[in-house]
């Protein structure tokens, strides 16, 4: 039988409210601070799905006794939805770790995940794709003065998060003081470097993939629909995320033309191929008034809890159910390592 760890970073909430390693986070500490680590029920929910696909699965949280965890577990492969502690390369660590080892695991390399944790890196390396983003300039921590010109309105993101971290309405400047303002801020609670960015008015849509090579799968576009709410902006922020009954409702197949549905899916699958993605990941664009498509950034490490992220709710509307979308994300995992033969 398949031995499996399972590796991942937990919500502090989530287990006595021990501090998850995370001491060397200063303050002050962003409300959404951990909202990309996961909750208990998650890392159930994946373990059930993949005992029910015959595996064993031994929990491996990654703090920082996870290489002796490892060492000691000698699972056959790991399925990684490790955040990682701290840094600009955080989501790379389990990844780089297990390469070091060379056990295999689900998901992208550290040279992917680092990548696509940078925006505007991300964003950079796709151009020479001519993969269209909105434009934006990065401001970084030491810089005090805002140099230039920018066309506003524009919205401020921390350049390397996840979870519509520091990303809310609020993130929206429209005249050169507010954005002065939000930098500030950001910076202080964020302690790092900031992306602006120009704010595409339109639709906001998210492609989920499964797979590699000749067997990439590209779902069908989910559109995330912002309830009007006499809202100025729509931003698929933290606030709306948590809170989505109220905020969003969502579409899936979107209800858009053939040839725009053909552009997102094509591009979607362009862009984890220019990044080298494996196994799955979750591209999220929006298309604005004019019809340009724009790629906003991808999650090679999308989130996975069930009746919540974005990535299985794209797999139950078209068709497939959590366990199932858990177990091809594995399955594709072992088919590129030649491991398929060995389970069962
Ligand atoms: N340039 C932009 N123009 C308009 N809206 C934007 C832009 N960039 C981001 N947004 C809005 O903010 C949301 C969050 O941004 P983004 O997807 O970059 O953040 P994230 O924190 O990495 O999200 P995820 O939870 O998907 O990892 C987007 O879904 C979108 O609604
Ligand atoms: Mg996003």
């Amino acid at each position: 039988m398949l031995l499996v760890g399972l590796t991942y970073n937990l919500k502090s909430g989530s287990k006595n409210g021990e501090q998850n390693g995370r001491s060397a986070v200063p303050e002050p500490i962003a409300p959404d601070a951990e909202a990309e680590y996961d909750d208990i029920t998650t890392i159930l929910a994946i373990k059930k799905a993949l005992e029910g696909n015959g595996c064993r699965v031994t929990l491996l949280e990654a703090d920082k006794d996870l290489p002796v965890k490892v060492a000691e577990a000698k699972p056959d492969i790991v399925f990684n939805i490790a955040e990682g502690i701290y840094g600009r390369g955080r989501e790379a660590q389990v990844p780089a770790l297990l390469d070091f080892y060379k056990i295999p695991y689900s998901g992208s390399d550290a040279t992917t995940l680092c990548i696509a944790l940078d925006k505007s890196l991300t964003k950079r390396l796709l151009s020479t794709y001519g993969i269209k983003a909105p434009k934006g300039r990065v401001i970084t921590r030491e810089q005090d003065e805002l140099a230039g010109r920018f066309h506003y309105p524009v919205i401020v993101k921390p350049s390397a998060e996840g979870s519509s971290k520091g990303i809310s309405d609020a993130a929206i400047a429209s005249n050169r003081k507010e954005l002065q303002e939000l930098i500030k801020k950001n910076i202080s609670l964020y302690k790092q470097d900031m992306l602006v960015e120009e704010y595409i008015s339109g639709r906001e849509f998210t492609v989920g993939i499964l797979g590699n090579g000749r067997n990439i799968h590209v779902f069908r576009p989910m559109e995330i629909r912002f309830v009007d709410r006499g809202n100025r902006y729509n931003i698929y922020s933290y606030n709306v995320k948590q809170n989505y009954k109220e905020y969003i409702r969502y579409d899936c197949p979107a209800d858009i033309s053939r040839a725009a549905e053909a552009e997102m899916t094509d591009t979607a699958k362009k862009i984890y191929e220019a990044l080298s993605c494996r196994d799955f990941a979750r591209i999220d664009f929006r298309l604005s008034p004019e019809g340009d498509l724009y790629f906003i950034e991808i999650n090679p490490l999308p989130g996975l809890a069930p009746g919540y992220s974005d990535f299985p709710m794209i797999a139950e509307f078209n068709g497939m159910d959590y366990d199932t979308l858990v177990w091809n994300v594995l399955k594709s995992a072992l088919e590129r390592y030649g491991m398929i033969s060995s389970i069962k």
